[in-house]
């Protein structure tokens, strides 16, 4: 929690100094980020051995985003345990309260110890159609309740044939950030075509895509943008993180598979934070 309140100052201070001084360089200085996506995955006693075998660092923030049924254990596990390890959630709903069976409020995410959300997910784009308008809509409720957005972007397979990747990612970036001036957000580019497939983008060419969409939100958000974390996301593991974090413009990374055991994740994790005390 401590970490995350520092992290809050710290974009606070830039937005400020970001709109204070207009166009001016600033001095990136961004936070790196591990994060587990654990979708659809554990039951409470897998969660209690994972909170018991991981390790955190004070070198990068660690996230867990576990599904709904386990935030609050999780946040005690993660209490209990004594790690700065936090918590988001995989999903969220644009409105602050109501008749929406089977959905959960931002406040409900801060209420059982989240601090981050996903949003945009591809699995989510896919199975239950969020397009860029209700995407947006989750982003502005989640500025609005105090949580962080991990928004989440990635062409598929055949947008990448067709030669569409900066097209679509440059839509999805306008449309999740319309009317919103704020850097209190991490940006995810997950190729559609990475994730769980085992293919992952290639170190450079993850870069290459990083360095494009962050040109983009110097576009939305001026020199602010050199602010913003940029993670990848798309079968990393802990074979392949050092490539990525070797990267200027990749700034973590988002893991599904690989997150749900202890070791690998905690693998990752060293890879990130040794690579911090490099820089
Ligand atoms: P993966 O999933 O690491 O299993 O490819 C990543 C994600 O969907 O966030």
């Amino acid at each position: 929690m401590e970490q995350s309140i520092e992290n809050y100052i710290k974009t606070l201070v830039r937005d400020v100094i970001g709109q204070t001084l207009g166009g001016l360089e600033i001095q990136s200085d961004r936070q790196t980020y591990v994060i587990a996506n654990w979708k659809m995955n554990k039951n409470l006693n897998e969660t209690a051995e994972f909170f018991q075998n991981i390790n955190s660092s004070t070198d990068v923030s660690v996230v867990i985003c576990p599904p709904a049924h386990l935030l609050y254990p999780s946040h005690l596990f993660s209490k209990q345990s004594g790690k700065s390890i936090e918590l988001g959630g995989q999903n969220v709903h644009w409105a602050d309260k109501g008749a929406y069976t089977g959905e959960l409020s931002a406040s409900m995410l801060k209420d059982v110890g989240c601090e981050y959300v996903i949003i945009g997910h591809s699995e989510r784009r896919q199975y239950s159609f969020e397009d860029d308008e209700l995407i947006n809509k989750k982003v502005q409720q989640a500025f609005k309740s105090g949580l962080t957005p991990i928004i989440c972007i990635g062409e598929t397979l055949g947008q990448k044939n067709a030669m569409q990747t900066e097209q679509v990612l440059s839509k999805q970036l306008f449309g999740a950030l319309k009317d919103i001036d704020s850097s209190q957000f991490i940006l995810a580019y997950e190729p559609v075509w990475a994730i769980g497939t085992g293919q992952s983008a290639t170190a450079e060419l993850a870069q290459e895509t990083h360095a494009y969409i962050r040109s983009v939100l110097k576009q939305i958000l001026g020199q602010r943008a050199e602010c913003i974390s940029i993670l990848y996301g798309g079968s990393a593991n802990e074979k392949n993180a050092s490539e990525y974090s070797a990267m200027p413009d990749i700034d973590g990374v988002l893991v599904g598979g690989a997150s749900l055991n202890a070791n690998s994740f905690d693998a990752i994790i060293n890879v990130f934070a040794k690579g911090e005390q490099n820089s």
